[in-house]
């Protein structure tokens, strides 16, 4: 299937990069490859850019959207492992870092990875296939409460406990194995109003089993802490997130990140010594014009922050 991807706030990851053409750029999120190619044009042959990315089909989609280009290599791993990353390439820093969270288009569309409830495949999800735990040892084997704890922190959904209950007592006649099973065991134990609800009944638990498969919340203050220091004194890292508790991380992470003077407010100079690793750029998200929401209604829940490191 051919790699489908609208990239979101483009013009503005660019434009917030402040790309410098001999630069050495990070797309910890390659995907399609849409923010790399636009990356790319920006850079001449002594600048180079890393695409990151847990996914191979992105990996291999990506190589192929950007032959054209010598200066660009891809890593296949998380980005939470940067400094990991950037170490194995003798890189000492980078001038830029890019992280555009969640699933591609692709994902969700490609029926047999099972991201999707709209199409009937083995309950999957995992954006990496080499990881152990998918969809399916979730929904089969999770406690009752831990499914509960999950569709409420990770879906905000109102009917968790019904959905919870449901799917632990359909599973002891047989596991359930697809993504329709499951849509339909959570539809089961909906009240009826909330079926008529404009949203997909589905979509609030599935979204909060893919967090949980690929474990996307639990490693990212790190890797925002950890791209930070991997930038050079006056780069900067741009982070899309597509929902609240995403974007709550990223603000908190560069909040701790830039630091505050904790000195009584009537002392004529600080004395407190706080440590800060740069600034945050924007201190309100960037979100999509509605001509991008018009044409690409996934835009619509974008937000994007940008922090500048400053090396004292
Ligand atoms: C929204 S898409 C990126 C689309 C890309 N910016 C483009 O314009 O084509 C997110 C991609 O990031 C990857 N991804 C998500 N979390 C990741 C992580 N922690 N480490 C590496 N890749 C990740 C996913 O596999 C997916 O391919």
């Amino acid at each position: 299937m051919e790699f489908k991807h609208k990239s979101v706030l483009l013009d503005e990851c660019i434009e917030n990069l402040n790309i410098k053409s001999d630069g050495i750029y990070v797309d910890g999120t390659l995907g399609g490859g849409g923010h790399s190619y636009q990356i790319l044009k920006k850079l001449n042959g002594s600048g180079l850019l890393i695409g990151i990315d847990r996914d191979l089909d992105a990996i291999s989609a990506a190589s192929k959207k950007l032959s054209e280009f010598d200066n660009f290599k891809t890593v296949h791993d998380n980005h939470a492992n940067i400094i990991n990353i950037l170490k194995d390439l003798n890189i000492s820093g980078v001038d830029g870092i890019l992280l555009d969270l969640g699933v591609s288009s692709y994902q969700l569309d490609e029926a047999e990875r099972g991201f999707s409830y709209m199409n009937d495949a083995r309950l999957d999800m995992r954006m990496n296939r080499e990881d152990k735990v998918s969809a399916y040892d979730i929904v089969n084997n999770y406690s009752e409460d831990d499914l509960y704890r999950i569709f409420v922190d990770f879906g905000e959904e109102k009917y968790s406990k019904l959905i919870a209950r449901k799917i632990c007592s359909q599973r002891e006649n047989k596991p359930i194995e697809t993504t329709l099973e499951l849509v339909d065991v959570i539809k089961s134990a909906m009240p009826a109003r909330a079926l008529s609800e404009k949203q997909h009944p589905a979509k609030r638990v599935f979204q909060a089993i893919r967090i949980e498969v690929n474990q996307e919340l639990d490693k990212l203050k790190q890797a925002v802490i950890d791209s930070i220091l991997s930038l050079n004194d006056g780069g900067r890292l741009a982070i899309i997130t597509f929902h609240s508790l995403e974007d709550k991380i990223v603000k908190h992470a560069y909040e701790k990140m830039q630091g505050r003077c904790t000195c009584p407010k009537d002392f004529p100079i600080c004395v407190c010594n706080y440590k800060s690793y740069g600034k945050i750029v924007n201190k309100k998200p960037i979100v999509s014009k509605e001509e991008e929401i018009k044409e690409n209604p996934r835009a619509r829940s974008a937000k994007l922050r940008v922090f500048e490191r400053i090396i004292k």
